[in-house]
């Protein structure tokens, strides 16, 4: 028989944590795709500045998808992986490379926004179970998205 995780957590708890960290997950893995995509395709005045900031953006979002599927793996739930699963479990539209950089930008504000949400969304569950590993996690993604938004808005003009 398998090895069933003992970790201080019932099933019951692992799989509710899970299931916040699988919309986490679907949507940062959307975010990234299309903050790389805009960094592409973005395009105006301010182009290298733009390239730039969406950089950093995707890169630090690529090295956390990582960190967000292992800890659903240490809590012994299988991580989601694939555009279609992906797809079925995020909220976040494809970008669109034909728009001009504001709509863009103003896109992945909003989107840095519904990451913010879905991340608030997920910290009952852990905060419930005890499971400081997942709550320190989402803390940490949250600041980074609430980072990534400001730098978004100030680009926009806006506080
Ligand atoms: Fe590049």
């Amino acid at each position: 028989m398998a090895a069933a995780p003992n970790t201080g957590l019932s099933a019951k708890q692992r799989g509710e944590i899970a299931a916040g960290l699988n919309k986490v997950l679907a949507d940062s893995y959307a975010l990234y795709l299309k903050t790389h995509g805009y960094h592409w395709n973005v395009r105006g005045p301010n182009f290298q500045s733009l390239h730039v900031l969406l950089e950093g953006q995707y890169s630090e979002e690529w090295a956390a998808l990582d960190t967000i599927a292992e800890r659903i793996r240490a809590l012994g739930e299988l991580a989601p992986q694939g555009y279609a699963a992906f797809g079925n479990l995020s909220s976040i539209k494809d970008g669109d490379p034909e728009q001009d950089w504001e709509a863009m930008l103003t896109e992945l504000k909003q989107d840095n926004e519904t990451v913010i949400a879905t991340l608030r969304a997920a910290f009952p569950a852990a905060d419930d179970a005890g499971d400081e590993a997942t709550a320190d996690l989402l803390t940490q993604r949250l600041q980074a998205h609430e980072k990534h938004a400001w730098m978004i808005r100030a680009t926009l003009g806006g506080k």
